[in-house]
């Protein structure tokens, strides 16, 4: 029994649902996509739930040979048209089982940039349903470092024969959507904040004057893989992805001059491509005449789906719009609301009319 300040209501102690506080509709959307299942390679749930909401919007929505979910908003202008290739990752990283001991134990490998420190203590969740918690061999919680080989998931079993999962099952982080007011916290905002972006956008945006082709892509997190097969394929004059990009705005942060709350960064650089600068001025441009806040993003450390697109064929002109998130690779990565209104506001004034790159 502690005592506080003020008498504070906690609507999760009341057994009343009705109690509890209704979400904002578009946080409702980014709950029940973030707390979805879909580690790369396990895209199936997460696509089914994006094919779903986006339903009767797009001219045809079709899934390529990897996986990646195609939907194609027909221009109204004259022909020959732009093609327009948006693209958000369906996939977050996780974890895959390699091996159960005779305790039922199970040793893992990573899916994509999963950092050992931030897994003690957290939980995963299986395809299954099946939640686990991360230990660590000699209880060694105070390490500052810590290799992934001495850390195991416990799923309560006690032996390989009563383990509800075995070797190759994959699972994502696992902790539910929060939500603060004016920022929120979920375990997948990579990249799932990315797909209801363009979720929104597609429902907003009346019509285009170009081809706009809406990829949800698969395998970003191992690789840009889903981006690479989409981008040949469809052959954009326009490469557009939308992720999230690191911050410098907590204690003693890394010097990057991108901050929760001011709005949509727009990419300069990342660690895999320079973004075309005719498609940087188009972005700022669009910005200022909505006036919508923007900032400049150099991430010296990842890459996105971007880098594959720009790289397609040809080549093609690639930009990419980051959603300012904190903790990135945490379960607990979270992103101011407004940042997540502005970038879907910056997607629909761009698309709603003609361009030029040069
Ligand atoms: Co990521
Ligand atoms: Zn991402």
């Amino acid at each position: 029994m502690t005592t506080t300040k003020k008498n504070v209501h906690f609507p999760l102690f009341d057994n009343d649902p009705s109690a509890a506080p209704r979400l904002h509709p578009l946080k409702e959307l980014i709950k029940k996509l973030t707390e979805a299942y879909g580690p790369s390679g396990s895209e199936q749930v997460i696509r089914e739930m994006i094919r779903d909401e986006i339903k009767g919007l797009a001219d045809d929505v079709r899934v390529d040979a990897l996986g990646n979910l195609i939907a194609r908003l027909k221009g109204s202008g004259p022909a020959p048209r732009k093609k327009v290739m948006l693209a958000a990752h369906m996939d977050e990283i996780g974890v895959m089982v390699t091996h159960v001991d005779e305790k039922g134990f199970l040793r893992f490998a990573n899916i994509g940039g999963v950092r050992p420190l931030t897994l003690i203590g957290h939980r995963c969740r299986f395809a299954n349903g099946v939640i686990g918690t991360f230990g660590v061999e000699k209880k060694d919680a105070s390490r500052t470092e810590v290799e992934m080989s001495k850390l195991f998931i416990d799923v309560g079993a006690t032996s390989p024969t009563d383990a509800p999962v075995g070797v190759g099952d994959a699972a994502g982080f696992w902790r539910d959507f929060t939500d603060l007011g004016k920022r929120i916290i979920s375990k997948a905002m990579d990249d799932r904040i990315g797909t209801v972006v363009l979720i929104e956008t597609l429902k907003q945006l009346k019509r285009s004057p170009h081809d706009v082709f809406f990829v949800f892509t698969v395998q970003e997190e191992v690789g840009l893989r889903g981006a690479t097969t989409s981008a040949y394929g469809i052959q954009p004059d326009l490469a557009l992805a939308i992720d999230v990009t690191d911050t410098g705005d907590t204690p003693e942060s890394n010097w990057m001059a991108v901050a929760l709350g001011k709005g949509p960064a727009i990419k300069v650089k990342d660690s895999g491509m320079l973004a075309h600068p005719g498609v940087k001025r188009l972005l700022v441009e669009t910005a200022q005449a909505e006036k919508i806040p923007y900032q400049f993003e150099v991430l010296v450390g990842g890459t996105t789906d971007a880098m594959a697109m720009q790289t397609a064929r040809e080549g093609v002109p690639a930009g990419v719009v980051s959603v300012p998130t904190r903790y990135l690779h945490t379960p607990s990565e979270m992103v101011d609301f407004e940042d997540v209104q502005n970038t879907i506001k910056l997607f629909v004034a761009l698309l709603s009319k003609p361009f030029k790159l040069d």
